[in-house]
């Protein structure tokens, strides 16, 4: 980008986990034929990362010192195609994993782990644009964003989602177990101390608890149109 030039676009879309922001962030990035980051993947990947080599999770300043060295690569449009690739090794399973969520929220907590995941997320807003979903992108990572959309769902609502998932995949799981996951991640990422999960002050703010999949997609193609957003 040359001097006096406007940086491309960014639509931030953020949300508690489970809330479906990866189902919009792929529809938008299709419909705009815009670049998509997912940064909770980031954080998984340095989470797990840092423990493969031997690093103790608590040490914040040594999990931030993993990061530079990462060399990671999003392959595929949609979830059924997508790979997320590690120093060239496949690793979209383990990145997926329930538990690796988990890691990933420990890690997320810490101010030297975010600072040194910044400008790597930032790296990712290319032309012709960038639909971006996480936590903080509307707040920290993109606060000039054209649209901020905040996705809002209910914790049972979100267990359940989730469960249905699982289950049509055959794996087993308890409803119950889900939803205090569900809850335990929310409130780790609500109250922490730096960039905690919530809308910024211009986020359009859509609660999908009692929607289904193509109303949230509706509505979410009606706040482009005000935008006047498109391709
Ligand atoms: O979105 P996802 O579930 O993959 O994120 C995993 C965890 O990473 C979240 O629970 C959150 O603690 C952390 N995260 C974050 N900021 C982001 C994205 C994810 O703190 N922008």
């Amino acid at each position: 980008m040359s001097a006096g030039q406007a940086p491309p676009p960014v639509i931030a879309v953020d949300g508690p986990s489970g809330v479906g922001k990866g189902m919009v962030t792929r529809w938008l990035a299709q419909q705009l034929g815009w670049h998509r980051l997912d940064s909770g993947a980031l954080y998984r990947i340095l989470a797990l990362a840092a423990r493969a080599a031997g690093v103790n999770l608590d040490d914040a300043d040594a999990v931030a010192a993993c990061a530079p060295g990462l060399d990671i690569r999003f392959v595929g449009a949609t979830e059924a195609d997508e790979a997320i690739l590690v120093g060239g090794q496949d690793w979209t399973r383990v990145v997926r994993a329930e538990t690796t969520g988990g890691l990933a929220s420990r890690i997320a907590t810490a101010p030297a782990v975010r600072a040194a995941l910044l400008q790597r997320q930032r790296d990712f807003r290319l032309p012709p644009g960038l639909v971006a979903d996480g936590r903080d992108m509307g707040t920290v990572v993109f606060p000039d964003a054209a649209l901020k959309i905040f996705l809002e769902a209910s914790a049972e609502a979100r267990a359940e989602r989730r469960w249905r998932q699982l289950s049509q995949a055959g794996v087993n799981a308890s409803l119950i177990d889900l939803c205090a996951e569900v809850r335990a991640r929310d409130d780790r990422d609500r109250k922490r101390a730096i960039a905690p999960l919530a809308p910024a002050a211009d986020a359009v703010v859509v609660d999908s608890t009692h929607m289904k999949p193509d109303e949230v997609l509706a509505e979410i193609g009606h706040l482009l149109r005000q935008k006047s957003l498109s391709a």
